[in-house]
């Protein structure tokens, strides 16, 4: 069926002119930092692609501890493409959680969380821990020595916090340590839970960018910026940098595929010089910088508060920044912004480095 005859049948059948005068009234506004308005929609992009390659390995997966590492080595080596799927859905995910980092910190740069937005930035923080967790979810799946030394750190690190950390860490790992048991968890969270709970999220979060539109960074909301058509001015250059984004992911995939390690020994000694995925980096090189322990007080434990303290100020920033909320200037705020970034993009090269 050709566009004309596609959008007759579809005419005869449905009232289509309200969504038509929605396409045509919703403007974006032009201005020198429209380019972070692209920065969510790439982020979905890629989340759908993940869910899509995610699909294609669900069918040939083995969630048990004797199969779970020899079902990604037939994925790899047996199945057709198997390789091509494993490394696009590994690639789709890195470059899924950095785009989503670039979103935050430029929604947070441009204080685009303040008020009446201030649920879109709580949704998006929700969707943020999501993803991390998707991550280290789907990291475990492997079951490598790295996945598996990786996954008893980060449990740990979550039992390490006051009051309900124990209770984090055994529901994480389905028991007192990591087993088969926190591979069928792990599954049931990457395949099911996540996904659905993403899906909901990401709809909540859209649906509010459309209900309040998008904002226009204080700085130039005293300027007459102009304004251009969603539809089809925006949409093109969405689906151009889509393509753009697949084409850099497909390359990735076809040249860096991932590596498989030898296969996990829960009663081996941890591997040396093993280093989790780049976005736990910044919180891994702050809990190194505090000491065994401070003014006789456990230093691991005072070391996660400041951390969570930190995180929950980020997530509650839209309902600090009052000055912001209020439609004005606020350098105290672009300053706080500016930290966050300059920090996490430090400690996560030092990591790196180190
Ligand atoms: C799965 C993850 C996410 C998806 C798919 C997503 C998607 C989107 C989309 C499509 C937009 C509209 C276009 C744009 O302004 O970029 C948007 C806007 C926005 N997002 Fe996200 N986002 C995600 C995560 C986040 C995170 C982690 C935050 C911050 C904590 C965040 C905060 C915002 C804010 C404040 C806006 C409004 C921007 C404005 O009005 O100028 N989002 N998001």
């Amino acid at each position: 069926m050709n566009y004309p005859r596609l959008k007759h049948w579809l005419e005869e059948r449905y009232d289509l002119t309200d969504v038509r005068k929605f396409a045509k009234s919703k403007l974006i506004p032009e201005h020198r930092y429209d380019f972070l308005y692209y920065t969510g929609g790439i982020t979905l992009f890629l989340f759908i692609i993940q869910f899509i390659s995610g699909m294609l390995l669900a069918f040939y997966y083995v969630p048990h501890i004797d199969h779970a590492y020899k079902s990604i080595i037939d994925i790899v080596t047996k199945i057709n493409m198997g390789w091509f799927f494993r490394s696009f859905h590994h690639w789709g995910a890195q470059l899924a959680i950095l785009f989503l980092f670039i979103h935050l910190f430029g929604t947070l740069l441009v204080k685009a969380y303040r008020k009446p937005r201030e649920m879109i930035w709580v949704t998006g923080f929700v969707l943020l821990i999501i993803s991390i967790f998707f991550g280290l979810s789907g990291y475990l799946l492997l079951w490598d020595e790295r996945a598996f030394a990786a996954v008893r750190v980060a449990t740990g690190g979550a039992g390490a916090l006051p009051v309900i950390g124990e209770f984090i860490k055994i529901f994480l790992r389905g028991g007192t340590e990591v087993t088969g048991e926190t591979i069928v968890r792990f599954y049931a969270f990457h395949v099911a839970i996540l996904p659905l709970i993403t899906l909901c999220i990401i709809g909540l979060h859209v649906l509010l960018v459309q209900y309040h539109g998008v904002s226009v960074p204080t700085s130039l909301e005293k300027n007459k910026t102009s304004a251009v058509p969603f539809f089809p001015n925006v949409f093109y250059k969405d689906m151009i940098i889509w393509l753009i984004v697949l084409g850099v992911v497909v390359t990735l995939a076809v040249l860096l595929p991932p590596e498989i390690g030898i296969q996990a020994d829960p009663l081996a000694p941890p591997p040396e010089n093993i280093k989790p995925e780049w976005y736990f980096l910044c919180v891994l090189e702050t809990l190194k910088l505090f000491p065994g322990e401070i003014l006789g007080l456990n230093g691991e434990t005072i070391a996660i508060l400041c951390v969570s303290t930190g995180i929950l100020f980020l997530f509650l920033i839209p309902f600090f920044a009052r000055k912001a909320n209020r439609g004005k200037k606020s350098p105290l705020f672009t300053s706080i912004a500016v930290v966050y970034v300059v920090y996490f993009v430090t400690m996560t090269v030092i990591g790196f480095l180190s």
